[in-house]
């Protein structure tokens, strides 16, 4: 009897290679697992497809609660936003996929487990090391960084086994989708001097498509956590999804960003995220009329840490587990609600409240009603200025010309 080994199948060209791949390089019995954890078009036919392809078995799995609960939500308490710019979405669903990956070895009783990637990306990392961590014991195998094809004889070799070949050589962009966003690269978009040609986006309208009406939208959050729409309670996974639409329909969450890889590399990605957008943008928001000045400033060297950390594979570390443990703890008050107006590609914040608030309008407002003690300043401003004033008797300040 031959090892079994735990693919994680798309049904794309590289896992569905890789399934006859296994075969022959060594000799594994192939157990394809398919994880949804948005956006999957049809499980049923990507299960049918493994089967026909020479997998022994082929499992799915519906992960978008889990997904969004245990590693979506987290990370929007977080604010975490790669670069400022990349929502995370491809490098969140790693650590949830290898997982299930590992667990599907156990029951199954495998020895290994396998994944699509290359040997030049993010997500090699992320799948090796968090099954390190999780499973030492389990050998992985990537066969897409073992086999050494080019684009061109991958589609070969899939044609002379009979693979279907479900991208076209003119049309050769690598997608990877959740809940959370879509990641497009290669093709023309290698070069950062080209405009995405319109093809490239699904999830969102061009700002010449989108309507000339805004929409208004009033988000509610529970301790840091979007739980409703317009006053309407939803759960996590229908709460992105509408989001999605609605912000989507309004040409929001486009963004093409040059990032640093953590194997050395620059690459141009072009993300859609809608729902990302809007629901960091508005979770700020609400955390700048709740939190202090210092929980905020901290919390913004947190959420940069912790982006890092998710970009570079590392979710499954006690430096996560700590992370996690503080964001959690700074959520605690951020309960209330955002309203944003949709339009054009622009989702702009235009009210907030909370029970919570440290907005105090008697100490802010210049009209009636204003109780902060304006006599009080000078005194302020005397100590606050002492350190200046003994260092420019001492050490004359530098002055601009003119
Ligand atoms: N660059 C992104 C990351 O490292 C996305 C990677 C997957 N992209 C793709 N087009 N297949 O998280």
């Amino acid at each position: 009897m031959s090892n079994k080994v735990v693919l994680a199948y798309s049904g794309g060209l590289d896992t569905s290679v890789a399934i006859r791949w296994l075969k022959e390089r060594y000799d594994m019995d192939v157990i394809t697992l398919t994880v949804d954890i948005g956006n999957v078009a049809d499980l049923e036919a990507i299960r049918q497809k493994a089967l026909t392809t020479g997998a022994i078995k082929a499992l799915v799995a519906d992960a978008k609660e889990s997904f969004v609960n245990s590693f979506v939500f987290p990370s929007l308490q977080a604010d975490a936003c790669y670069e400022g710019q990349y929502p995370l979405a491809t490098a969140l669903g790693r650590p949830l996929i290898a997982q299930l990956l590992v667990d599907t070895a156990k029951k199954e009783g495998a020895t290994a487990v396998a994944h699509g990637c290359t040997g030049k990306g993010n997500d090699q990392v992320r799948f090796d090391v968090s099954v390190a961590a999780l499973a030492p014991e389990l050998k992985v195998i990537a066969p897409a960084r073992e086999w050494n094809m080019t684009r061109e004889q991958t589609i070969e070799y899939a044609q002379t086994h009979n693979i279907p070949v479900p991208i076209t050589k003119t049309s050769p962009y690598s997608i990877d989708e959740n809940l959370w966003g879509k990641s497009i690269e290669c093709g023309v978009l290698e070069d950062p001097w080209n405009e995405p040609p319109k093809d490239v986006f699904t999830w969102t309208k061009s700002l010449e498509e989108s309507p000339n009406e805004p929409s208004y939208l009033e988000i509610g959050f529970d301790r840091g956590i979007p739980v409703s729409l317009d006053g309407e309670k939803l759960d996590g996974v229908t709460l992105v999804q509408r989001i999605h639409k609605l912000a989507g329909a309004h040409g929001i969450g486009r963004i093409d960003h040059v990032e640093n890889r953590l194997v050395g590399i620059k690459s141009r990605e072009i993300y859609e995220a809608p729902a990302a957008i809007v629901l960091l943008k508005t979770h700020q928001a609400l955390e700048d009329l709740v939190l202090s000045k210092e929980q905020l400033r901290f919390k913004a060297k947190v959420a940069s840490e912790y982006a890092d950390l998710i970009y570079n594979g590392l979710w499954f570390t006690g430096f996560c587990q700590d992370l996690t443990a503080y964001v959690a703890s700074t959520q605690r008050y951020i309960t209330g609600t955002v309203r944003v107006k949709l339009f054009k590609g622009n989702c702009q914040i235009v009210g907030r409240k909370s029970p919570y608030s440290l907005y105090d309008y008697s100490l802010a407002t210049y009209d009636k009603g204003d109780i902060f003690d304006q006599s009080a300043s000078p005194g302020f401003i005397h100590i606050w200025g002492l350190p200046v004033r003994t260092q420019a008797r001492v050490q004359p300040p530098f002055r601009q010309k003119g």
